[in-house]
């Protein structure tokens, strides 16, 4: 066993930390209010060859593991969460179906330009009625000659606005349940597609979540990703990844909100002393760090799993779930240290507030993992 990071990951770890802190820190205030998309800083990622990190460098990737993508995760969560789950999206939802399920010419023709950072990575499996129950699919996909017909609906999706083209799952089998669903790869400028971007969120307000709408939209029979009637598993299996990118998003929330509940707790005095000194604060500041320290220990193995080729569905769901509910406590706590301040924006701990609620419901509910992990454990 073998807890430090080696060489490769901690020069991800110190390049990604420069870069979070100088590049992504000093707009997170503002893009929160104003809910810009941060476009600059992925196209500065792309320069840095971070936006392929963990696929094959003949596809242009980085030919990094999954410790070094949670890491990348994790910092750039630590300074903008709504930066964070859009580069988790771009590589765990977006680009990895293609690598997983994908064709040599679908990997050259559309992975290539997801690593090279031409288009964001994003996929539609979530449907106004197919929420957590994901098999509840209702858009179809009809075969007409060497063409399907898609048509139907998306929502809550991911970075859409800036994918040229994203992977979705569609009913090609009705009579079958999750046996009769598959996975397309469609071009966001095919005809009848659209991408509406109308949300109005708690939190993550600079992440891009759209809509899909599919009238009539039409792509080659190539455009099948895998193999027919087995989109369901696909999109469980690349949830499972999806899953280390959220737990990782957890853990860089809250290490920041517990950072800056520590740089508080030293600065600020009642009753003639730095609260840090009461046993009150210094019981909660313990209690975050301990909490943090599992959860990327959590996080870190389920990766090394997923690297060594092992299963790692129910680690995947256990990290998920412990660490957002520790992000959500922990910056619940971060609100608490900071008192009557905490709860004005300036302090910065509202934001992480709100921008680690979705995690707990984000790439499967809390309740859904429970699920997952109670089916593992054999009940
Ligand atoms: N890996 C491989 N195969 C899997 C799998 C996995 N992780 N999970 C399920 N399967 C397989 C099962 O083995 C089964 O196959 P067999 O019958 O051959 O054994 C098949 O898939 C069907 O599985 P279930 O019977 O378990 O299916 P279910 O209908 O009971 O659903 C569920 C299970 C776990 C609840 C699933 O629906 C689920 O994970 N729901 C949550 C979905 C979710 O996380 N959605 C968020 C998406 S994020 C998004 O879309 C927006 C965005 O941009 C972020």
């Amino acid at each position: 066993m073998d807890y430090d990071l080696t060489q490769e990951q901690t020069m991800i770890r110190n390049v990604i930390r420069d870069f979070s802190e100088g590049e992504v820190a000093p707009g997170a205030e503002e893009r929160d209010k104003t809910g810009q998309f941060p476009i600059e800083v992925f196209d500065k990622m792309a320069k840095l060859e971070l936006m392929g990190l963990p696929f094959p460098e003949k596809y242009g990737g980085g030919g990094g593991d999954s410790i070094s993508f949670a890491i990348v995760v994790e910092e750039l969560s630590r300074s903008c969460a709504s930066t964070g789950i859009t580069y988790s999206a771009h590589i765990s939802l977006g680009g990895a179906p293609l690598h997983l399920f994908g064709t040599e010419k679908q990997k050259q023709m559309y992975l290539v330009p997801l690593c090279r950072g031409e288009s964001l990575g994003a996929f539609g499996l979530t449907e106004p009625g197919a929420g957590s129950d994901a098999g509840g699919t209702r858009t179809s996909a009809v075969k007409k000659g060497t063409q399907w017909l898609i048509n139907g609906s998306k929502c809550f999706i991911t970075n859409a606005s800036y994918a040229r083209h994203l992977c979705l799952t569609a009913v090609t089998d009705k009579s079958k349940g999750t046996k009769g669903i598959s996975a397309f790869i469609v071009p966001t400028n095919t005809k009848g597609f659209s991408v509406l971007s109308n949300y109005e969120k708690l939190g993550l307000h600079a992440s891009n979540t759209t809509e899909l709408v599919l009238e009539d939209v039409v792509v080659p029979e190539e455009n099948l990703l895998g193999k027919e009637n087995e989109g369901f598993k696909q999109f469980m299996k690349t949830l499972d990844g999806g899953r280390i990118g959220i737990g990782a998003m957890a853990v860089g929330i809250a290490q920041a909100a517990f950072e800056k509940s520590l740089h508080y707790a030293k600065k600020r005095t009642q009753f003639g002393n730095a609260i840090s000194k009461f046993q009150a604060i210094q019981f909660k500041l313990a209690d975050m760090a301990m909490e943090i320290e599992n959860a990327r220990n959590m996080v870190y193995r389920v990766a090394w799993l997923k690297d060594r080729g092992r299963k790692f569905t129910k680690e995947a769901a256990m990290a998920k779930l412990y660490a957002s509910e520790v992000a959500m406590k922990v910056c619940s706590q971060a609100i608490q240290i900071h008192g009557g301040y905490g709860y004005m924006r300036d302090y910065q701990v509202e934001r992480l507030f709100r921008d680690a609620r979705l995690l707990e419901i984000g790439e499967g509910t809390s309740e859904v993992l429970r699920m997952v992990i109670a089916r593992e454990i054999g009940c």
